[in-house]
């Protein structure tokens, strides 16, 4: 009995840990928040749109493949581009910006993927150097764009939420730290299931 509710404990803890991994990184989302200052300018600290952009909140562009995102922000985009089923065209669309670092552009997509009602999985650093060579050609139409519908190229470009942390450097050490704290469980449960 004592064995069976000591695996029983480390199951659970074991599902904590996992589950606590499989969340975006407050250090991204932080960065995210801070780059996003300059896309709230236009979109509205909401994302909520305003004059000058279509809203990012609830958008399905924001929800689909992580890609358009990234190429949007390389490249910029200009209109007509429907939104929540209004056509918007805004004089001189959005320009291209291209300036931030990796990092700092996945970090402000997975903010606004993970914000204002939004739930998308995040983007990888690596998925931004990956489409590097768009930065110079001119300004998206939505002809350039993966239409929305298709879900499965953000699939590809995320194919897991759950290790997605793994890619980014910071986020490793609190692998470390779960894998010891696993690790540690591990031996109670064993020692506590041999000692019965
Ligand atoms: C100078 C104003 C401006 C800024 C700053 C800006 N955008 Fe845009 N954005 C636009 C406009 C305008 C459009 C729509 C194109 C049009 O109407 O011609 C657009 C469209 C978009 C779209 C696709 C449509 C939608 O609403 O989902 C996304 C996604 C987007 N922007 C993300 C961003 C992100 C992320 C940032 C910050 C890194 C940002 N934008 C900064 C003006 C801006």
């Amino acid at each position: 009995m004592r064995s069976f509710v000591a695996r029983l404990i480390l199951l659970m803890l074991m599902h904590v840990a996992f589950v606590r991994a499989a969340e975006i990184d407050p250090a991204v989302m932080e960065v995210g928040r801070v780059q996003f200052m300059m896309c709230a300018a236009c979109h509205g600290k909401e994302g909520e749109g305003t004059a000058a952009a279509p809203p990012l909140a609830g958008s399905e562009w924001v929800g689909g493949g992580a890609e358009n995102l990234i190429r949007i922000q390389l490249r910029g985009l200009r209109g007509p581009i429907t939104v929540k089923g209004r056509e918007y065209d805004i004089a001189g669309g959005m320009a291209p910006m291209a300036y931030q670092r990796d990092e700092q552009i996945a970090a402000v997509l997975t903010y606004v993927r993970q914000s204002f009602g939004n739930d998308a999985p995040p983007v990888q650093a690596s998925e931004v150097a990956a489409l590097r060579g768009e930065v110079g050609k001119p300004q998206l139409t939505v002809a350039d764009l993966v239409p929305h519908g298709q879900a499965a190229p953000a699939a590809v470009a995320t194919p897991s939420n759950k290790y997605a942390n793994l890619d980014e450097g910071e986020s490793f050490p609190r692998w470390v730290v779960i894998g010891i704290i696993v690790a540690l469980l591990a031996g109670v449960g064993l020692w506590l299931a041999k000692s019965k």
